[in-house]
């Protein structure tokens, strides 16, 4: 034998021992199989990766040239990740799921899965992101939630979800820093949140009930609050700008009723405020001009009367402000429009003098004197 010979051989049969060495093991299988047939076969065309999964060949061997093209990835002998092309796949999820005890990834988002999220899903040891997002998953979230001790990154939002969250299972998530259930049909108050949390949104459910601080405490880490779109009510509390880290804070179209906005902590990083659509009644808060990085504020379509405080002139940082809706009066501070400071926003839609038409936060029209005069009526207008 030449010596190439001998060397294409020996890469043979190492290639060989190789492909043969790797056979996923049985139950793994079975849940992969279970899953697909779990799916409508006529949501599964031919370009899919699901159509690719045939199952006369082993899922987890290389090399995947025809079979097994994408929507798994194996770690040696076991499946690691599952996360399937956004194909349309309609269908239940398979229970079998929890059969694949390492996986670390599930991600089924923008497909057509509906029913409940299967119970045995939450008893899998290792996961760490579950991404089942804009699908049609019906059903509660259990307490068992508590059980995935690994999950960093749960997104569940888009579907059909209901019922109130469980009160006392999220803060045993201690690694999620992700979590977003928004626009889902989800009842109840905001309950205790895992600690290391750092963007939560649930927008566009049904919450209800109070901003507590017990539901908030030891968040040290939490930069992104999205609430908006709830029916959230009471006082928005000051301690609320204060979360250590906090960068961005939607709570507009709730039903809040008043707000309390304290001096900012020194190393205060909130960007960019949200309370539209409330009913906020009270003056707009002058503290917030003293928020070092505050770039974009927003209150329009509350009951804020009184004065725009000339203090919002003075920040440096604020570049959009919208007060549009309200029922402020007086003279708007004219510095808005000398042209120095570059503010975008509005400040239409009140009861105030002389708003320059020639600016563009002037562009939507005063509310009628008649309005303007019923709102005040028993109530002291402040000095000038
Ligand atoms: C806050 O949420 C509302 C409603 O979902 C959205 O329209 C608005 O753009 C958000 N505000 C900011 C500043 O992103
Ligand atoms: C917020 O509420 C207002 C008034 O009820 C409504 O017109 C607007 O569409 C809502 N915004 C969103 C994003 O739902
Ligand atoms: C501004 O914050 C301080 C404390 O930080 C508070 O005493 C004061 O009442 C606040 N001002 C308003 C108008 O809320």
């Amino acid at each position: 034998m030449s010596k190439t010979t001998t060397i294409i051989s020996l890469f043979l049969l190492l290639s060989t021992t190789i492909t043969t060495a790797i056979t996923t093991v049985s139950s793994d299988i079975t849940a992969l199989k279970s899953l697909k047939s779990y799916i409508n076969p006529k949501t599964i065309p031919s370009y899919t990766c699901l159509h690719s999964w045939d199952f006369t060949s082993d899922p987890c061997s290389p090399p995947h040239v025809t079979h097994f093209l994408c929507g798994l990835t194996c770690t040696k002998n076991r499946v690691t990740q599952l996360t399937l092309d956004p194909a349309g796949y309609t269908g239940t999820l398979s229970p079998l799921v929890s059969q694949l005890t390492q996986l670390i990834t599930i991600d089924l988002s923008d497909n057509k899965f509906f029913g409940p999220i299967p119970n045995s899903i939450f008893s899998l040891p290792n996961l760490q992101t579950l991404i089942l997002g804009s699908n049609s998953f019906s059903g509660t979230i259990p307490p068992s939630i508590q059980n995935l001790k690994k999950l960093q990154t749960l997104d569940i939002s888009h579907n059909s979800l209901s019922g109130s969250l469980p009160p006392n299972s999220l803060t045993q998530l201690t690694e999620l820093t992700r979590l977003d259930l928004s626009y889902n049909k989800l009842t109840g108050p905001i309950p205790k949140l895992p600690k290391n949390i750092i963007q939560l949104a649930l927008k566009s459910n049904s919450l209800s009930g109070y901003l507590q601080k017990p539901s908030f405490t030891e968040l040290t880490q939490l930069e992104v609050l999205e609430l908006s779109e709830n029916s959230l009510t009471g006082t928005i509390p000051a301690w609320v700008f204060l979360i250590p880290s906090i960068q961005q804070i939607n709570l507009s179209n709730n039903t809040f009723t008043s707000i309390q906005v304290s001096k900012p902590s020194v190393n205060s990083n909130l960007i960019a405020v949200d309370l539209g659509y409330n009913k906020i009644s009270g003056y707009p808060p002058v503290n917030f001009s003293i928020y070092p990085m505050l770039a974009s504020l927003t209150l329009r379509y509350n009951k804020l009367r009184g004065r725009i405080p000339w203090e919002y002139t003075k920040t440096t940082t604020l570049s959009r402000l919208f007060l549009d809706g309200n029922f402020l009066i007086g003279l708007p501070p004219k510095e808005f429009f000398s042209g120095k400071n570059i503010i975008s926003g509005s400040l239409g839609d009140n009861c105030l003098k002389s708003c320059p038409i020639s600016s563009g936060l002037c562009l939507k029209s005063q509310k009628p004197w008649s309005i303007c005069q019923q709102a005040y009526r028993g109530k002291q207008k402040p000095k000038s």
